[in-house]
């Protein structure tokens, strides 16, 4: 399996084209088997490290000899403070221990819980971000991070403020590169402004083209931005794996999503038929279908499923290789504009939480 790569904004590193999201490895889609979720990462790496044309390895600041024209790091992991109040950080240090070089590790930063997990809102103070990187890398066990995001942006700290506390943090080598999640297109640009945004990470999959229409796409690709998709698979919704809101553990936070509500969960099973006819013409799962839509979306575009089981990670790795003619792009597009989807992509809270 030959896993291609796109560079990270204008960074000149090149990652993985597909990346493994693993916040479902500590929380919000039911129970985690931490044995199960290890094994999906050391896979992960695997088959990135596979095909890595170089290998980076060492601590920040990175020196590579003028010669190599490309940097290659294959398998990108997305994690965050938040997934498990640092659970998913410190799941995350047992695979780093051994194999932090071959690993892009991305994190995020923002929201902010209590220790039994209450959510205590969004904070972009840089005294706070500095808190909070120091948190993750003690969790992770690690030097630097690779890209830093930040989660949410906070309503009541100017964007200049939140990004240049966040630059500090690269000129000391703590981070790499920096991201932004859930932000407007005017808030990007802003943030850009003050220091090269190399990744937006927000929602897109064929049921929720947001970004399309309000200008964010538009943006990042003016500003060289690359849209890391998260969701791509409608938080599994869109695969078909999931029949009725019953399917769901009772702990899933997907149940009080309102695009699961027992009334939307059954109307919106119609892109879900949709997607496994073409799936089925096209002799693919739905999943790689439907990633491999959003990877011919642009070179700008690193969709992140999330997953805790090899079965998938493998199924989703494939996607790479699915090509989709002009015609099945059109076709699927076709199938998506004649779907009415039912249901905001959060609860109202979580909306309130967007930056649009
Ligand atoms: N920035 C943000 O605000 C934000 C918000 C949400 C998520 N994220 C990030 O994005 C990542 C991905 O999001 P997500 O987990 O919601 O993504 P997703 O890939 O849309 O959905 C994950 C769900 O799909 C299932 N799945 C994965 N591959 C499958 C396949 N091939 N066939 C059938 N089912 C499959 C998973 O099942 P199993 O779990 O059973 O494997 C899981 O239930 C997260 O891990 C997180 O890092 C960021």
């Amino acid at each position: 399996m030959v896993i291609p790569h796109r560079e990270l904004g204008r960074t000149g590193v090149k990652v993985a084209a597909i990346g493994l999201g693993c916040m479902g490895m500590s929380e919000y889609y039911g129970p985690t088997d931490d044995k199960e979720s290890i094994a999906v990462l050391e896979r992960s790496i695997e088959l990135g490290a596979l095909r890595a044309m170089i290998r980076i390895s060492g601590t920040p600041p990175y020196v590579l000899p003028q010669s190599l024209s490309s940097r290659t790091i294959h398998c990108s992991i997305i994690i965050c403070d938040v997934y498990g109040i640092g659970k998913n950080e410190e799941l995350l240090a047992k695979v780093l221990k051994t194999r932090r070089s071959e690993v892009f590790l991305a994190t995020k930063f923002g929201g902010v819980r209590a220790p039994d997990g209450k959510f205590l809102g969004i904070n972009g103070k840089p005294e706070y971000i500095r808190q909070a990187l120091e948190a993750s890398l003690n969790r992770l066990q690690v030097d630097y991070v690779d890209l830093y995001y930040q989660h949410r942006v906070d309503p009541s700290v100017p964007i200049e403020d939140t990004v240049r506390a966040m630059a500090e943090l690269v000129k000391e080598g703590k981070v790499r590169y920096l991201g932004l999640s859930e932000c407007s297109a005017a808030t990007l640009r802003r943030a850009h402004a003050v220091h090269p945004i190399a990744a937006l990470q927000i929602e897109y999959s064929p049921w929720t083209l947001d970004i399309e229409e309000n200008g964010i796409l538009e943006t990042a690709r003016e500003l060289g931005v690359t849209i890391v998709a998260y969701s791509p698979l409608g938080r599994g919704f869109l695969t078909g794996q999931y029949k009725s809101i019953d399917d769901f553990d009772a702990t899933d936070f997907r149940r009080n999503h309102p695009r699961f509500s027992p009334e939307n969960f059954s109307k919106n099973l119609d892109l879900v038929r949709q997607f496994e006819e073409l799936a089925k013409a096209k002799g693919v799962a739905s999943s790689q279908l439907i990633l491999a839509w959003v990877l011919a979306q642009g070179q700008d575009f690193i969709p992140i499923p999330g997953t805790r089981r090899l079965k998938y990670l493998e199924e989703n790795v494939g996607a790479t290789n699915v090509t989709l003619s002009e015609h099945e792009l059109k076709e699927i597009r076709k199938a998506i504009d004649s779907i009415k989807i039912y249901g905001t992509r959060y609860p109202e809270a979580g909306m309130k939480g967007l930056n649009i």
